[in-house]
């Protein structure tokens, strides 16, 4: 092996360019960390012209990839194009040629990770994806390593910095979303398709891996319920609000013996709890280990630099595995791959809720009544409700928090009231968590 680690960047985006500032900002920190030089021997994007505020030397950028794929001197290589494909090809075509990989790409994990991480075993090939899931924050590292010999009993957390971005702006502004999302794209928050935050998938493609690496099981995404946040409006956030409650687009994992309760939407939390503080573009993922106990893992979920810091993270890592020649100790799984076995998720008609349950109402007496009769037969009890004064001919709101009940009652239950005459348009229902 030469004298240096050689690293060859494929896409030269929002955290492509964060991680070239990082190589070159604190090359003397990371050499005397890892033992060698880490040098970036090569930058492939499809646009090698654009600035991205941060000046290369000549001849490191190229348009073409194989002058990083097909490079034996290239001890790894960092995948930040995202989406499915080509970055899988190229992932796998570097796995096979036995160089280190790194990523940040969730989309592709979450969907195809099986075929990654076995290409990873069969080669023998270290893969790093800490910034897969929560920017910044060491939430891979802690699952694979720090909390390796614990159960975890639960995940839950705000994994998706956009969301969060977007509904803390309409809390505190009262603004409607439109606008916002654009911010959050400036910011570099967003996905190249913005959808994937704001419809929960991307906190989906985050729980997915989470789960797998903390329970040694396969999951697909169609197993997990995802909601996102795009319904919210800010008559529900201001509603929640003087009960409250803050709203937050919370993953939700947790472990049932053999059973596990994997679920992405949104969800009132009490106001004073800390997951109700966490703003702006932070995540925070709260685990439960039975010999830990509480853990939460708090920090910028997106961005430029806080997702480059964990990208040069797992550079390091991989940086000194080869100099150490140690390649694959720690399994990308975080479990041996043939100690894996695959475990249910439960049904989300089957999982046990609080709900709050926004119902417009014409304006007539025995409208209370009505619902809560309704809402009594299928076994749901109500914990408090709130009446907005009546508007003469107007719909009013009616809000209505409900104890624990089950999905599928609360669902039946939504059926029969939506099919009221006094009901005036769809019921608005969001999940309820006693976070702490
Ligand atoms: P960007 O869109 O900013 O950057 C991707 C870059 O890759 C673009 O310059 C793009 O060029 C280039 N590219 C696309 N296809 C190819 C190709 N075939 N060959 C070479 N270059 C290509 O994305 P981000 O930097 O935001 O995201 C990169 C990855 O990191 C994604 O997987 C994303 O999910 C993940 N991630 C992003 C975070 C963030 O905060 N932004 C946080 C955590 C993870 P062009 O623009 O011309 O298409
Ligand atoms: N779009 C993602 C987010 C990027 O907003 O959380 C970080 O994974």
């Amino acid at each position: 092996m030469d004298q240096v680690v050689k690293v060859g960047l494929i896409g030269f985006g929002t955290v492509g360019s964060g991680v070239v500032k990082i190589l070159q900002n604190n090359a003397d920190l990371i050499a005397r960390r890892v033992g060698r030089d880490v040098v970036l021997a090569k930058i492939a994007d499809l646009d090698v012209t654009t600035d991205r505020g941060v000046t290369v030397p000549t001849g490191v950028l190229t348009t073409n990839v194989n002058d990083i794929l097909d490079d034996p001197q290239i001890d790894i290589v960092v995948e930040l194009i995202g989406g499915h494909e080509p970055a899988k090809r190229f992932i796998l075509q570097a796995l096979s040629s036995k160089k280190g990989v790194v990523t940040a790409n969730k989309a592709l994990l979450a969907d195809h990770g099986e075929e990654v991480f076995e290409a990873a075993f069969n080669a023998q090939a270290d893969l790093g994806f800490e910034a897969s899931v929560g920017g910044g924050i060491p939430i891979i590292r802690s699952l694979t390593e720090g909390l390796a010999g614990n159960h975890l009993t639960s995940i839950m957390g705000i994994m998706n910095g956009t969301s969060n971005y977007i509904l803390t702006r309409m809390t505190e502004e009262a603004r409607d979303f439109g606008d916002i999302l654009q911010e959050a794209t400036r910011e570099g928050y967003a996905e190249a398709d913005p959808s994937l935050d704001i419809d929960g998938i991307d906190a989906a493609h985050k729980l997915v891996i989470m789960v797998n690496l903390a329970y040694g099981t396969p999951v697909s995404m169609g197993a997990v319920y995802t909601e996102g946040i795009s319904k919210i409006s800010t008559v529900d956030i201001a509603f929640a609000r003087e009960l409250g409650f803050t709203i937050k687009l919370l993953g939700i994992a947790k472990c049932l013996g053999q059973v596990i309760e994997a679920r992405v939407h949104p969800t009132l939390v009490p106001t004073e709890s800390p997951m109700a503080q966490v703003h702006g573009v932070y995540n925070a993922i709260h685990l439960v280990g039975d010999a830990v106990g509480d853990i939460v893992l708090y920090g910028q979920g997106a961005g430029s630099l806080p997702t480059a810091s964990a990208v040069v993270g797992d550079i390091i890592d991989l940086a000194r595995n080869r100099i150490h020649e140690s390649f694959s100790r720690v399994s990308p799984t975080s479990f041996q791959w043939e100690s894996r076995k695959p475990l249910s998720i439960k049904l989300m008609a089957e999982i046990e809720s609080r709900y709050y349950l926004r119902c417009m109402v014409k304006d007539e007496p025995s409208v209370l009544s009505t619902i809560s009769g309704i809402l009594g037969k299928h076994g749901i009890s109500i914990s408090s409700v709130l009446q907005k004064e009546r508007k003469q001919g107007q719909p009013v709101p009616l809000i209505i928090l409900t104890h624990r009940s089950i999905e599928r009652g609360i669902q039946s239950a939504l059926q029969d009231i939506n099919a009221l005459s006094i009901i005036s348009e769809s019921t608005t229902l969001i999940r309820m968590e006693d976070v702490e």
